[in-house]
């Protein structure tokens, strides 16, 4: 059953430099219980989809189209609706945990605030609780007391779990959680938040462009180039057999493939390229690629794929391998 519906979002910035299109004609779907990777190379538009859904962005946005969580539509809910729901019924882990915590209060003190502001819990159950998330999280509740300095980058990341899931929301919201962490930790932040999410029965939208992370905990996954979605479906199948030319260009990064970076530059958000916004990178760029603004193709399996090859054939075996490396 679908958690979570977006149908025709349109996320746009005024800035100076003219109208920011950071995300366009987003259609995407969150079941219950799943895992969904949003992956995509820096800057294509994740952090703001993911702010989107919990109205978070800042005050020169503009937001179009719906945003049905289980039905109601977040674009229509009052300010105060919308500060019910989050963190309640989607909880998110945002990005830079340095800034998204108070440098001034304990780690357990801003947990229980969580607690009191949304459960009305008074000060001894709301540190119990706080206490007993923090060893959900691996994190000994003796340090309760410490402050976010004297927390590593992998505790940290743990205690924005830990705020995240505090009050089991049944969609998380988690953007770029293993960010600049080493290996091992990145593998212990990743397993402990598919462990949690599934232990929960929470949804996760899973923001990364950490492929091997969104590769190992995602049911599906969705691939976003300059603010649109050019592909969805299966995580494994899209892992092993991608099919938009951007994906495959994407994973030829991974290191088993040689950690070749995608070729040429990033599209300019105020002015996106004509036709395919991929097309000045694509490998297999024809001239209608640059006319003809392809639209996101159903295929077989629950895949989705914004290409023009594909209107064709409808397969993404058709392309050929060696057109890649040409
Ligand atoms: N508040 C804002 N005002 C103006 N432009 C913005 C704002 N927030 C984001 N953008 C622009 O929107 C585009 C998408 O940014 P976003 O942060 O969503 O990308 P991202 O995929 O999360 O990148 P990263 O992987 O680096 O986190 C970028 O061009 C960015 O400069
Ligand atoms: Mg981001």
């Amino acid at each position: 059953m679908s958690l979570l519906s977006v149908e025709a979002l349109n996320v746009s910035f005024r800035t100076g430099r003219g109208l920011v299109k950071a995300n366009e004609g987003i259609f995407l779907e969150i079941k219950e219980g799943e895992v969904l990777a949003l992956i995509g190379e820096t800057g294509c538009g994740k952090t703001t989809f993911g702010k989107a859904l919990l109205r978070l962005l800042s005050k020169n946005v503009m937001i179009k189209g719906r945003i049905l969580f289980r039905g109601r539509d977040l674009l229509a809910l009052s300010r105060n609706e919308m500060r019910q729901l989050r963190g309640k019924e989607i909880g998110i882990v945002l990005q830079n945990p340095s800034l998204a915590l108070n440098p001034v209060l304990s780690i357990g003190d801003q947990l229980a605030e969580v607690y009191r502001s949304h459960e009305g819990c008074g000060k001894k159950e709301a540190e119990k609780k706080a206490g007993e998330m923090l060893g959900l999280v691996g994190i000994d509740p003796s340090r309760k007391a410490e402050y976010p300095h004297q927390f590593s980058g992998g505790m940290l990341q743990r205690v924005m779990v830990a705020l995240g899931l505090a009050l089991r929301p049944a969609l998380l919201i988690a953007d770029e959680p293993t960010r600049g962490l080493d290996l091992q930790t990145k593998q212990q932040i990743a397993d402990l938040i598919s462990g949690l999410v599934k232990q929960e029965a929470s949804a996760l939208l899973l923001i990364t462009h950490d492929l091997e992370v969104a590769e190992q905990i995602a049911d599906r996954a969705a691939v976003m180039y300059a603010g649109e979605i050019v592909e969805t479906g299966k995580a494994r199948e899209i892992f092993s057999n991608p099919g938009h030319p951007y994906t495959r260009a994407l994973l030829e990064a991974l290191p088993e493939n040689g950690l070749r970076a995608v070729p040429g530059q990033g599209p300019s958000f105020v002015n996106p390229p004509s036709g395919c916004r991929f097309h000045p990178r694509c490998a297999f760029g024809t001239e209608s690629c640059q006319k003809i603004r392809p639209r996101l193709l159903e295929l077989e399996g629950e895949r989705q794929v914004r290409c023009l090859l594909f209107e064709s054939t409808g397969k993404p075996e058709e392309i050929p391998d060696d057109a890649a490396k040409s």
